[in-house]
């Protein structure tokens, strides 16, 4: 069946939303369940298309998996397969981090080359290259990657890149590799650390998550943990830029502020007045958003490139020229054109977008492209004038449970209609 979101802009949200957890934290850490054999119970897993592939992915390898709510108990005790087929892993991007945590549970993997968003090329050389270092044989034949890991022991790794996967990655195939690993030029995002306190929940033993060095020393074996998924600042960024370009005031809760830092300070520099306490954050938007100098998408602790399309359609109604510059992934842009579609003057040259922000946008039918893109045209309609139709909106379900019902908690005239 075939759904569209249908907004009717021009109510500023108000009033206060829960977020759920994070996606990203979500589909390395159910990789890491594989290591061990035993019942898991993680919770704070939220429905999500990226989530529900993940778990098709390790029932396919032989696990259990059940869901109540949002905990998710996974069984992997028995045996588990080597291999997940091309279909599945096509369908996610992240799945490469199985790569790592077969290899470290079987001493054998063969996956096929990872799919995902279409956000320009997404090479798997940082991971292959530190699997090597690591001692494992990994060779390409007929679409897929095939590694032998029975001669792996801890090595000196430097990224050249600090990739979030390949990060989570080494440190799955590490933890039950025999001596020390040192990763060095490591991704400092909050969803590492997150992995990395639930592999020493299951006895690993990792520290330095959240540095630019990462130490692990190998165990033996590894046991079945319970653990509660860290939120999802995405998700929360999405919430506040809605609130933000519709002139709201709102409260978010149940998020880590401090993982918002950068997202906060342009929502600031764009004249929201921010608060925020323990878990939650608050914004009250001024009359007319105010353009900001730059952003530039940077690893963490920058500014996240999953941000960058919801600043986007949030700065196309600021007042004066925002320039948006993406560094991480190209192709990232593609909301763009929906967005000029709607009335927003934008112009993209290769890695830079310029906005010159409008008074108003218009409600048009335009299409979700790819995931953040599809949200950011969802905060579009919410503040545009008349109504909006935002097509494909099986993009937006891979990392939102429940956008359409979260801004109409909030007060928007929002709903999705199957036909
Ligand atoms: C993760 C996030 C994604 C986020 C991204 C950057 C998950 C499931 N996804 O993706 O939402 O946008 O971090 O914060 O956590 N690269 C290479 N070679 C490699 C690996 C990466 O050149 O072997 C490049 C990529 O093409 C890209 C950059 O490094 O330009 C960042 O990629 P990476 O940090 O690995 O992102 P992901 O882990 O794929």
């Amino acid at each position: 069946m075939m759904s569209r979101i249908l907004i009717e802009g021009g109510t500023p949200l108000a009033g206060a939303v829960d977020v759920h957890g994070a996606k990203n934290a979500v589909l390395p850490i159910l990789a890491a369940t594989v290591l061990s054999e035993g019942v898991h119970v993680i919770h704070n897993c939220p429905k999500l298309k990226d989530v529900s592939i993940t778990v098709e992915m390790l029932r396919y390898l032989g696990a259990k998996v059940t869901r109540e709510d949002d905990t998710l108990i996974v069984d992997t005790r028995g045996h588990l397969g080597n291999h997940i087929p091309e279909k599945l892993m096509r369908e996610l991007r992240s799945s490469i981090v199985f790569m790592g945590a077969i290899l470290a549970r079987n001493k054998r993997a063969k996956i096929s080359a990872p799919g995902g968003c279409e956000l320009g090329p997404r090479p798997i050389d940082l991971h292959i290259k530190a699997l090597r270092e690591l001692g494992a044989s990994i060779r390409e034949s007929h679409g897929y990657i095939i590694c032998n890991g029975s001669q792996m022991r801890g090595a000196n790794i430097h990224l050249s890149f600090p990739s979030v996967g390949a990060t989570e990655n080494i440190m799955l195939a590490a933890c039950l590799t025999e001596g020390r690993t040192v990763i060095e030029n490591v991704a400092k995002e909050p969803e590492i650390l997150d992995l990395q306190n639930f592999l020493n929940r299951m006895g690993a033993k990792i520290s330095g998550a959240g540095s630019s060095q990462i130490t692990i020393d190998g165990v033996k074996e590894l046991y079945a943990a319970e653990y509660t998924v860290m939120p999802d600042r995405i998700v929360a960024a999405t919430y506040l830029c809605g609130a933000a370009a519709s002139g709201g005031r709102v409260e978010i809760r149940k998020v880590v502020p401090e993982h918002l830092s950068a997202t906060l300070s342009v929502l600031r520099e764009s004249g929201c007045e921010i608060s925020s306490g323990e878990d939650w954050v608050s914004l009250c938007a001024p009359e007319r958003l105010q353009a900001v100098r730059e952003i530039t998408t940077m690893p963490y602790p920058g500014f996240p490139t999953d941000a960058q399309s919801l600043f986007l359609a949030m700065l196309a109604v600021a007042d004066g020229t925002s320039i948006i510059k993406e560094t991480i992934f190209e192709s990232r842009f593609k909301p763009a054109e929906e967005l000029v579609r709607m009335g927003a003057d934008i112009t993209v040259d290769g890695r830079i977008a310029i906005v010159q922000g409008v008074k108003k946008l218009s409600g048009a039918t335009v299409s979700a492209k790819d995931l953040r893109g599809g949200a950011a045209l969802v905060i579009a309609g919410l503040c545009a004038e008349g109504v909006t139709e935002v097509e494909n909106p099986c993009y937006i379900d891979r990392g939102y449970a429940h956008l359409v019902e979260a801004f109409e908690q909030l007060g928007a005239k929002i709903k999705r209609v199957e036909y």
